[in-house]
């Protein structure tokens, strides 16, 4: 009975945690969606690389997408950057870039609704993923201002401007950062470290504010401590705590960038998103938002199911729904769709100073 209570009493919690509620419209609010990181958004980037070693295109990946096809989604199902996509207006995210290039109608006419351009394993620094042969953010930005002069060479630079100040660019990065930090046992200090990733950001966000970019949908790091895969480096299956550390002075150190950007460039917009927040919650209390693990991969082997990748020889758990992690690093598409919609219509906890709904909604 007091059990039932303390759950229903927190679902109230995040109805009014979720205060600002906008109704998503049902027509694309924006003109398009451009969307930039790793793993978290990728939809299929490196499926383009014959190189790349951080590929998701081999079942249980997409189990529950549509026709069971694994499309290099790093998920059981669609992604955030899919449920963001679709809050906005449209059908799921934008195909992977490198996906647009092969067409023989070159990248005619689709680009215009927007691009994916993340890639799973890839990070603020160009070092990050390296070996694992993915394209880091630098390359991502390079991509895009080939895109960029698409546009200006179909519609005008008045026209093209005039679309991309309109239009919601999403970034998700930081995570493999932070993991490469700690596997390659690093001695810089952690506030050097951090102040390293956030002077790449700052150059990242102004090469595409010189590129037309005004509204930015930033995602922060998830508490990647609680990660099963480096859950099972601690005897107790608990968080790393170090590791969550770095994820929240990223945050924090994130959160003076943009608010020291959106003062000096004239006409930036940006809505914060706090991964970590959004997470921690969650693991912290699971019932309200429907998990039953949140310490487990869905799919995997060995302790945990977080010793081993998710393929088709792994385990696979039965009920997808209600697991936080779908593999060793990343979350399933009920945790995804979750962290979109907290995004999309989240209160200041979740994400400041607007909310991405407002922010694409802004003109
Ligand atoms: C746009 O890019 C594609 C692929 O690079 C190219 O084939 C096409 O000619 C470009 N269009 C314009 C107008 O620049
Ligand atoms: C391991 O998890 C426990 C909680 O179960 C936590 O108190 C401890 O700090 C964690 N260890 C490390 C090294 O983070
Ligand atoms: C933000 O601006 C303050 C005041 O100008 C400055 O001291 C600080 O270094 C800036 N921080 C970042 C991350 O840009
Ligand atoms: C799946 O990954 C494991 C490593 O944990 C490996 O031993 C196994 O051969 C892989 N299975 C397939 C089908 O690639």
């Amino acid at each position: 009975m007091a059990k039932r209570q303390a759950a229903a009493s927190s679902s109230l919690l995040l109805i009014i945690s979720l205060a600002i509620l906008i109704p998503p419209l049902a027509d694309a609010t924006v003109p398009a969606v451009f969307i930039l990181g790793d793993s978290t958004a990728d939809v299929g980037t490196n499926n383009h690389l014959p190189d790349s070693r951080a590929r998701a295109d081999f079942p249980y990946n997409g189990i529950d997408f549509p026709k069971s096809r694994a499309t290099g989604r790093f998920s059981n199902g669609f992604n955030s950057a899919d449920f963001l996509a679709k809050l906005m207006g449209f059908r799921r995210s934008p195909p992977p870039f490198l996906s647009l290039l092969k067409l023989s109608s070159g990248l005619q006419k689709r680009i215009f609704k927007g691009v994916n351009l993340a890639s799973g394993g890839s990070g603020l620094l160009d070092i990050t993923g390296q070996t694992m042969k993915v394209v880091p953010l630098s390359e991502q930005i390079r991509q895009f201002a080939t895109i960029y002069n698409n546009f200006t060479a179909v519609m005008g630079p008045a026209a093209t401007e005039n679309m991309l100040s309109k239009s919601v660019f999403c970034i998700s990065v930081g995570s493999n950062d932070i993991f490469g930090y700690f596997l390659t046992k690093s001695s810089i200090p952690k506030e050097q470290f951090i102040a390293t990733l956030i002077n790449a950001y700052e150059i990242y966000i102004k090469n595409l504010f010189n590129l037309g970019a005004r509204k930015f949908g930033i995602i922060s790091i998830p508490p990647i401590g609680c990660c099963p895969s480096q859950r099972v480096f601690n005897a107790t299956g608990g968080c790393l705590e170090d590791m969550n550390n770095f994820a929240r002075a990223f945050h924090s150190a994130l959160n003076t960038l943009l608010s020291n950007l959106s003062s000096e460039l004239q006409g930036m917009k940006y809505s914060l998103g706090n991964a970590y927040e959004m997470t921690i919650n969650i693991i912290e209390n699971p019932l309200p938002f429907k998990f039953k693990d949140v310490e487990t991969a869905c799919c995997g082997t060995g302790r945990l199911n977080a010793e081993g990748p998710c393929n088709s020889t792994a385990n696979l758990c039965m009920n997808r729904q209600d697991h936080l992690f779908w593999d060793l690093y990343h979350p399933t598409q009920a945790a995804s769709k979750l962290a979109a919609l907290t995004l999309y219509q989240g209160g200041p906890k979740f994400v400041s100073p607007i909310n991405f709904a407002q922010l694409a909604a802004d003109n």
